[in-house]
């Protein structure tokens, strides 16, 4: 076919930049290192059919630089939310250990290693938190008055806008404040449920707002739930 010449002589020049003079300076690989962790933190949305897909090393090789910045800097994996804010269940933040693992290996050249060495379960198998089953979903512009009782399991946001700052609080009948979650340069990308820990008890009547306008949902697990504002 008439364009395949220049396909083939396109990827020679690929290849001819590929980084094949690293000087390699660390014993850590992707495929017995840093391929688990990525397994378990990265690959939920840096998935084979992601803008930016971190499953294979031929993937993840490029963004090495960028990766090793992301994590140091603690701006990947995202969370888009305060911590501490809220009682919310853990999410897939890097531990100590392995932003040091990380940025070793790419300081080290980012070595491959042995390919028999990548984990058996395919990248996408390995859980993050388990998502509770949601019943159903309570949707808030702002602000509501819960006219039935609850058991909300978590908050999703409904916004197709960056969101800077956003408090969402529940003031109960008895005038008890329950802080749900504080969205921080939220991303409507992250398209994420916060859920909580534990499941809270809304009871009717509770007053349910957020400190800026955002329209969210509060999934719950259980019961039957209708706002109105
Ligand atoms: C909750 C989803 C999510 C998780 C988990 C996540 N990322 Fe990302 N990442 C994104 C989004 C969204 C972008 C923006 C790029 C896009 O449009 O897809 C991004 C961008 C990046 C970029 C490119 C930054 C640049 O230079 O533009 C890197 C590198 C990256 N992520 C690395 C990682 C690594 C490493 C992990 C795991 C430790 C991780 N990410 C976990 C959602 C996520």
């Amino acid at each position: 076919m008439k364009g395949t010449g220049r396909l083939l002589s396109l990827l020679a020049v690929v290849s001819g930049v590929a980084p094949a003079h690293d000087i390699i300076t660390t014993k850590l690989t992707f495929t017995r290192d840093i391929s688990r962790i990525f397994a378990r933190h990265c690959v939920v949305c840096h998935s084979e059919i992601a803008t930016i897909p971190l499953v294979t090393y031929e993937e993840v090789r490029p963004w090495a630089v960028s990766i090793k910045e992301q994590v140091l800097s603690r701006a990947m994996p995202p969370f888009g939310a305060v911590k501490g804010f809220g009682r919310l269940m853990p999410d897939e933040a890097l531990s100590q250990e392995d932003i040091t693992i990380i940025a070793a290996w790419v300081v080290g050249g980012a070595p491959q290693g042995d390919p028999g060495q990548l984990p058996k379960v395919p990248p996408t198998q390995v859980g993050r938190t388990p998502v509770r089953p949601m019943v159903e979903r309570c949707v808030v512009e702002t602000r509501a008055v819960l006219r039935n009782s609850l058991q909300a399991s978590g908050i999703k946001p409904l916004t197709n806008r960056t969101v800077a700052s956003a408090r969402v609080v529940a003031t109960l009948p008895d005038g008890r404040m329950v802080p749900l979650v504080w969205l921080y340069n939220y991303d409507p990308k992250f398209a994420r449920t916060f859920q909580f820990a534990e499941p809270v008890f809304l009871p009717a009547g509770t007053v349910v707002s957020a400190s800026a306008p955002l329209e969210y949902a509060i999934e719950s697990a259980s019961a039957s739930v209708e706002a109105n504002r």
